[in-house]
């Protein structure tokens, strides 16, 4: 049974996140499809290793952040945890995947701002929503505030690469692929430009373990995925 999108919505206070999130209610409706053929189907594989890292169990509470079309809360739900709950800001992105997780909670909230509990989850997973928050340290010890002791939390991201192969890659794709599929597909070339320079502004991947480290998370370890076009972070709270 689908679970009603909670009525606590986005505080989002800024400017940044009010155009992230609507620019992410905008392309809603196409961005599956969109990004099953941007990745040409590797994104499957990257979100599967990072629930695999996550190590989700039975008694689990999981937390997907900026869960947008829930493809990583349907991974999760495959190992029957305790509890699913899927956030974001941007109403209709949870709106377009409820299908696939329907026994997860939705609730529309700011990742830098969120409606829970102390420790609320013993799990919590991020994929490629990080590097939208205008301000990442905010972020990151708003995870650890709602992560149990002991907990884990697992970051998928497309970080500024540091390989020079790997940034040439970057820079032609987001030049030239993103902004001309994503406004085939969607209609909206300007919102695949702003990916593009989302991930052009955004840390490198040891520049945010950092960032982790610094708001109090332990045992950070990165692992790159494709020669680092993305990379996943795995991080615990401290018992
Ligand atoms: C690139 S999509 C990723 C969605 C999904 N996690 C995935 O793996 O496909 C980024 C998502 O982050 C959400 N987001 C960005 N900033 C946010 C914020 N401050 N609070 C909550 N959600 C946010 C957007 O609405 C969008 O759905």
């Amino acid at each position: 049974m689908n679970t009603p999108v909670s009525d606590v919505h986005a505080r989002a206070g800024t400017h940044h996140g009010d155009a992230v999130r609507d620019m992410f209610d905008g392309i809603a409706p196409t961005y599956d499809r969109l990004n099953r053929i941007l990745s040409m189907g590797v994104d499957r594989r990257w979100r599967k290793r990072a629930v695999e890292l996550l190590g989700v169990g039975s008694s689990d509470r999981v937390l997907d952040l900026c869960a947008g079309t829930m493809d990583l809360a349907a991974d999760v739900q495959k190992l029957r945890p305790a509890r699913i709950v899927a956030a974001d800001f941007a109403a209709d992105m949870l709106e377009a995947g409820k299908h696939k997780v329907p026994g997860a909670e939705r609730v529309v909230a700011d990742a830098m701002n969120m409606p829970f509990d102390d420790a609320e989850f013993s799990r919590v997973v991020c994929g490629f929503g990080m590097r939208n928050l205008s301000d990442t340290h905010k972020g990151a010890r708003e995870v650890l505030r709602v992560l149990a002791p002991k907990g884990v939390f697992v970051t998928l991201e497309f970080f500024r690469p540091t390989r020079i192969d790997t940034r040439l890659f970057h820079a032609a794709y987001g030049r030239y692929v993103l902004p001309t599929v994503g406004s085939l597909v969607s209609g909206r070339g300007e919102a695949y430009r702003y990916l593009r320079d989302s991930m052009n502004g955004f840390f490198t991947r040891s520049e945010y373990e950092d960032i982790l480290r610094d708001s109090g998370f332990v045992n950070v370890t990165g692992h790159d995925l494709l020669f680092g076009i993305a990379a996943i972070v795995r991080a615990e709270r401290a018992a």
